[in-house]
């Protein structure tokens, strides 16, 4: 196996740390078990980044749909949680759901712009390629905060700003050949 090959299958694995910008970072499925510390730590940055955004009822509804019991739920369901973590801790989080369609991107504020949420999205490209070799595209439903970032990752607006229950949502696409 050649070391491109050898770092590609690390970073579908999470059996060996990878480093990124001086920090030794893992990508795994999360373990049920550790809902409770991804829905602290989604929750915080949701509370810093996302929720200023949004009206009472959008906060209320995304705090219900990032709950541990509902993240359970969409796991035993067939969703995957992707984690990133540097040690113990874990410093990202991405849910992939069934086709193709992926939400919870949140990097811990302290570890953003290292690359760490680059990785996680490719970790779940891939997954979602094994599952399913015939998908062409993944979509996300962007926060107001996240859609230049997507863009600079890869996505295209799939449609304008859309409310929905106070959740303000931009619709958004990434074809894989361009990830
Ligand atoms: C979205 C998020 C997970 C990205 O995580 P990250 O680890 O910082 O992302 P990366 O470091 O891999 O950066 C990905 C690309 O976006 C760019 N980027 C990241 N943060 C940016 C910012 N605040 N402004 C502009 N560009 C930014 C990076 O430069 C990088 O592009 P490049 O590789 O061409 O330089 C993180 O910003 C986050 O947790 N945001 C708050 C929660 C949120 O809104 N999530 C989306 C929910 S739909």
């Amino acid at each position: 196996m050649g070391d491109n090959e050898k770092s590609k299958d690390n970073l579908t694995t999470g059996k060996v740390p990878i480093q990124m910008n001086g920090i030794q970072i893992s990508i795994r499925e999360a373990r049920l078990d550790e809902l409770p510390a991804v829905c602290t730590m989604i929750g915080d940055c949701f509370q810093r980044f996302i929720a200023p955004d949004y009206v009472e009822e959008g906060v209320r509804e995304c705090l219900n749909f990032m709950s541990p019991t509902a993240l359970e739920k969409r796991l035993a369901g067939g969703n995957l949680v992707l984690i990133a973590s540097s040690g113990d801790d874990i410093v990202g989080t991405l849910e992939i759901r069934s086709q193709g369609h992926i939400s919870l991107f949140f990097v811990k504020p302290e570890y953003h712009r290292r690359g760490i949420g680059r990785k996680l999205l490719r970790t779940a490209i891939q997954k979602c390629l094994e599952a399913n070799p015939g998908l062409s595209t993944i979509e996300v439903h962007s926060s107001p905060y996240a859609v230049g970032i997507y863009k600079q990752l890869g996505f295209t607006a799939a449609g304008p700003e859309a409310t929905d229950k106070g959740i303000r949502f931009t619709p958004m696409r990434m074809s894989f050949s361009t990830a």
